[in-house]
Order: C-alpha cells, then sequence, then structure tokens
C-alpha cells in the first residue's frame, strides 16, 4: 500500500475552509443552522468547518456507509440516524467527498421527506468524473480527478483518516 504526496496539504485545506465558511456564513446571516455531518468520513472536515462558521448553529450526525474496500456498493446503509427532527428547519448537511453520488442522493431525499426549511450540502472534495447520479452541491472545497485519495477523514479500510492531509492511494506502485 502506498501513500503519495499530498494532494492538499493541511494549509490549503485549512485556507480553502475558512473560504466556504464565510460563504456559508453570509448566506446563513439572521438564520439559525442544523449542521449535520456524515459518518464517519466527514468527521474531520465537520469539526474544521462548524468552528468557522460564525452563526447560531447546533449540530448532529448520521452514519452511513456504501463503500467496501475501494469499491461503492451501491447500496447506503444507514447505521444510526439524527437525534434532531428537521422539520422547518434550514439544514446543511457536511459530506467529505461526493463520487458515485449514491450515499449523498440517498440522504438528501431520506432528508427531503422529513420537510425541513432548506436543504444544503457542503462537500469537502467533489470526485465529478466519476459520477453516477445527479447530486446538488452549493458548496464544495476542491474538485479532485478520479483517483483514490485517503486522510483528513477519508480512509482505505477505517485507515489513513488521521492523516492531516489528503494523499492519493495505491494498493501497490
Ligand atoms: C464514503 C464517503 C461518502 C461516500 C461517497 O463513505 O464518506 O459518504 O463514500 O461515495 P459515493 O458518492 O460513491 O456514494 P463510506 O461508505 O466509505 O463510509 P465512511 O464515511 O465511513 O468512510
Amino acid at each position: 500500500m502506498v501513500i503519495g504526496k499530498p494532494l492538499f496539504t493541511a494549509q490549503q485545506i485549512q485556507k480553502r475552509i475558512k473560504e466556504l465558511a464565510d460563504e456559508i456564513t453570509e448566506d446563513y446571516m439572521g438564520k439559525e443552522l442544523l449542521a449535520i455531518g456524515i459518518l464517519r468520513g466527514a468527521f474531520m472536515f465537520f469539526s474544521d468547518i462548524v468552528r468557522n462558521i460564525n452563526t447560531p448553529l447546533e449540530i448532529d450526525f448520521l452514519i452511513a456507509s456504501s463503500y467496501v474496500k475501494t469499491e461503492s456498493t451501491g447500496e447506503v446503509k444507514i447505521h444510526a440516524d439524527l437525534r434532531e427532527d428537521i422539520k422547518d428547519r434550514n439544514v446543511l448537511l457536511i459530506e467529505d467527498i461526493v463520487d458515485t453520488g449514491l450515499t449523498l442522493k440517498y440522504i438528501q431525499e431520506m432528508l427531503l421527506s422529513r420537510s425541513p426549511a432548506s436543504l444544503k450540502t457542503c462537500a469537502f472534495l467533489d470526485k465529478k468524473p466519476c459520477r453516477k447520479v445527479d447530486v446538488k452541491l452549493d458548496y464544495v472545497g476542491f474538485q479532485i480527478p478520479d483517483e483514490y485519495v485517503v486522510g483528513y477523514g477519508l480512509d482505505y479500510e477505517n485507515k489513513f483518516r488521521n492523516l492531516p492531509y489528503i494523499a492519493i492511494f495505491k494498493k501497490s506502485i
């Protein structure tokens, strides 16, 4: 297993997060926000971005999965649902990566059926070349090519999530 050079360094990540958070703060000015992190991958991005959003905010989490090793199974499992009732609330979903789009599509539809006042999505990485279904993204950290990446919350078999940067992962050279 090989971890390549950082695709995005910790410094580049923090700079981009500040820009995104400023945009979010401005868009939600005067509104109360419920930020929902999609675990496990989004834990690091979530904690960094909410620290930089400057508007009244509550948090909640969903635990979802659809990957086995490096492949999407296409089947989304919800391991733990929200604790909050989202009806009539301004919800901001925070996701680490959108690849096929299947996970996010499933979660967006599930949450829309609960009648929030608004639902927006902030994704740290957008791997557009791999999209299988159309999903609406309101805030995106970085676009990435069709490469398997790890670090900053993203994993291979639940490893490498603790790296403070994003790197390309190869099973062998
Ligand atoms: C990853 C990632 C996204 C999803 C994106 O989750 O965190 O939720 O895959 O892929 P998609 O657009 O092809 O659906 P994973 O199932 O690996 O679980 P994890 O969050 O625990 O890493």
